[in-house]
């Protein structure tokens, strides 16, 4: 059985200057399109919290495609974390800084009770400000993060730092 993070660097891609001058982007898509290989990091990603979160929640873009086959996996619900202005009720709202610019995340405030236990997922971790904006989204509304997991983490940007005390798994460490 192939290892996931082999799976992971057989089949992303990487972009030079994308989106913008400087930046090597990694491209997971072609990992998400590979039935076999989609299956394989979804488990790696939700079974290590198995029986400790009620909810997934998947941060736009990317982290709906893992979020929602998480949830289907562990048979729970599945929540979005949007950039601003694409949720249609009250939101909580966190500004936050990322490697190419800055945005806005926004949560449902009634899409979790308080007291509910999620899991967030993402395809990337990079300088941390993403997961970081989402855990204070969920904190503010009384839900627990359970952790963090992403298929690849960018080590050099130093994301965990911005994370301290947090709990995360990542597939793939570069
Ligand atoms: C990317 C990626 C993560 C985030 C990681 O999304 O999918 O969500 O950046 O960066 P950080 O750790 O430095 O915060 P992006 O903001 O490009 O949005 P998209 O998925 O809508 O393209
Ligand atoms: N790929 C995907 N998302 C990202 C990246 C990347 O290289 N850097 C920051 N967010």
């Amino acid at each position: 059985l192939e290892p996931v993070e082999s799976i992971i660097g057989r089949l992303s891609a990487t972009v030079p200057d994308y989106p913008q001058p400087g930046v090597v982007f990694r491209d997971l898509t072609p990992v998400f399109a590979d039935g076999p290989a989609l299956h394989s990091i979804v488990h790696a990603l939700v079974d290590p919290f198995e029986g400790q979160f009620d909810a997934v929640a998947g941060i736009e873009a990317r982290g709906f495609l893992l979020a929602a086959a998480g949830a289907y996996a562990a048979g729970t619900g599945v929540v979005t974390v949007r950039k601003k202005g694409k949720l249609p009720r009250r939101v909580y709202a966190e500004d936050y800084s990322l490697e190419y610019g800055t945005a806005t995340l926004e949560l449902h405030m009634d899409d979790l009770r308080p007291g509910m236990r999620v899991l967030i997922l993402d395809d990337v971790l990079a300088t941390g400000g993403t997961l970081a904006a989402s855990a204070r989204l969920f904190e503010r509304a009384g839900v627990q993060v359970a952790g963090f997991g992403v298929v690849l983490e960018l080590t050099g940007l130093r994301g965990r730092a911005n994370l301290a005390g947090r709990r995360i798994r990542s597939l793939v460490r570069e």
